[in-house]
């Protein structure tokens, strides 16, 4: 098991630059799946969900190639529409293959996915969506087998705006028999750049981003390159580290109207925030202010994905922010875990009321979800003394290389060893 050990209040400096956006990249790779011929995925980022996704793709028999940041996949001898449960059980996108393998294979036989703990994340949306669409689905335990000759167009209103729903339909009426229209479709970035792939490659998907996307279903999808779009919830953990740390950063490869929903945030913490040809320059106060109210809700709001990270810089600002979360019913579990450290927050329900205090201390602590583990290090980092961040899986699933880009930053950061600590803690006993 490995641990993040952080020597805490090294004000960041310097640059540095984005990998692509891991909620991209996961459901382009599953689309992969449809392409007749190679996907040639730039700014792909090693992430190890990227790593699961990419080792699904080879057991369904698709050819994967990773030179540095781009992956090429070839998915013309696709062998089986099966997917391993215990694969399955490692990421909730997993859920992506079920549209992409129904529209290629025609059966798609899968569990239902895992991921991390912030809440009970059902699946119904999907299952009822793509019932509409025309598969025939059966439900066993935990295993779910879909089929269908070819999935036909349909009017889907969704009661949510789910991301990974709207997804599931985008990709599995990408190639289908007629037009799909989805009412109120989610309209992250990651839904535009989604869209974007699968029109590259032939689809005909007009909308996305807005409040109706529609899909004319075609016969085949072919190769195409794409890039894939920064990762604007890494934008806004670096933002928040700073902001911890009374820093001064530049990140490049920022999209600003992909964070237009985190800028008003950071500017009512004390933040200065400047914007330059694709780079964020953001300049920390000594002290940051409170924020009076920060809201979670599907994009363009502020995004839920942000608000752990953010949390964390707000332990240490002066007054008293309320964060109230309406994604995810789960979603305050780090909060504990951040108390360790002195920092005073209480939860009540969906609403965690944070009274900034004028210092952290190190703690040792365990990363409970991945933005979660991620507003740990923030806190580390911001901490006096050391901390220890564990059960950092989490955290390895969205931010690669992080205590690298960190460390170039500024801070003192290390990736260790489980049995280092306890060495060095018995060393300490004897001396
Ligand atoms: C995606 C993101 C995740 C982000 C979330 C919200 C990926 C890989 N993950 O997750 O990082 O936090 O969007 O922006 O892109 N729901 C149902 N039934 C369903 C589907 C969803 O009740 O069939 C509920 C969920 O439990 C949750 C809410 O809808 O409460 C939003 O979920 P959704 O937008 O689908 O999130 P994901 O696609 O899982």
């Amino acid at each position: 098991m490995e641990i993040f050990k952080i020597n805490g209040q090294h004000r960041l400096t310097g640059e540095v630059t984005l990998h692509g956006a891991k909620n991209s990249a996961l459901p382009i790779l599953c689309a992969s799946v449809l392409v007749n011929g190679q996907s040639i995925i730039h700014n792909c980022p090693d992430l190890s969900d990227v790593r699961i996704t990419l080792k699904i793709l080879e057991d369904l028999g698709c050819k994967v190639k990773r030179q540095e940041d781009t992956v090429i996949i070839d998915a013309t001898g696709i062998k089986t529409s099966q997917i391993d449960e215990s694969v399955m059980r490692t990421m909730r996108s997993s859920i992506l293959f079920l549209g992409a393998l129904i529209s290629r294979a025609g059966c798609a036989s899968i569990y239902l996915p895992g991921g991390c703990d912030i809440g009970t994340r059902p699946v119904d949306m999907h299952i009822k969506a793509l019932k509409s669409l025309g598969a025939v689905i059966k439900e066993n335990g935990s295993s779910i087998t879909c089929c269908a000759d070819r999935l036909t167009g349909a009017k889907i209103i969704l009661p949510f705006a789910s991301v990974g729903a709207t997804e599931n339909i985008m990709i599995a009426a990408a190639v289908s028999k007629g037009k799909t229209t989805i009412i109120n479709p989610a309209r992250e970035p990651e839904i535009c750049d989604l869209a974007e792939f699968l029109n590259k490659c032939g689809a005909r998907i007009y909308g996305a981003g807005e409040t109706t996307i529609e899909i004319e279903g075609v016969n085949s999808l072919h190769s195409c390159e794409h890039r894939i779009i920064p990762d604007r919830i890494l934008a806004s953990t670096y933002m928040s580290a700073c902001a911890a740390t009374g820093g001064e950063i530049i990140i490049n490869d920022i999209r600003a109207a992909h964070l237009s929903p985190v800028f008003p945030v950071f500017n009512e913490m004390g933040c200065r925030l400047y914007l330059q040809q694709g780079s964020l320059k953001i300049s920390a106060p000594k002290r940051l202010r409170r924020v009076k109210m920060i809201k979670t809700m599907p994009f363009p709001a502020f995004p839920t994905d942000s608000q752990s990270p953010i949390a964390a810089a707000l332990a240490v600002a002066k007054g008293t922010s309320v964060i109230k979360e309406n994604i995810f019913e789960n979603r305050f579990r780090f909060v504990s875990q951040l108390n360790r450290f002195g920092a005073d927050i209480t939860v009540d329900d969906q609403m965690a009321v944070i009274n900034g205090v004028k210092e952290l201390q190190g703690a040792d602590v365990f990363a409970t979800d991945l933005r979660g583990g991620a507003a740990l290090v923030i806190a580390g980092l911001a901490a006096r003394g050391t901390t220890l961040v564990r059960s950092i899986g989490h955290i390895d699933r969205g931010y690669a290389d992080f205590e690298n880009s960190l460390t170039l930053l500024g801070a003192d950061i290390m990736r260790i060893k489980d049995e280092e600590v306890s060495t060095e803690k018995s060393m300490e006993e004897k001396s």
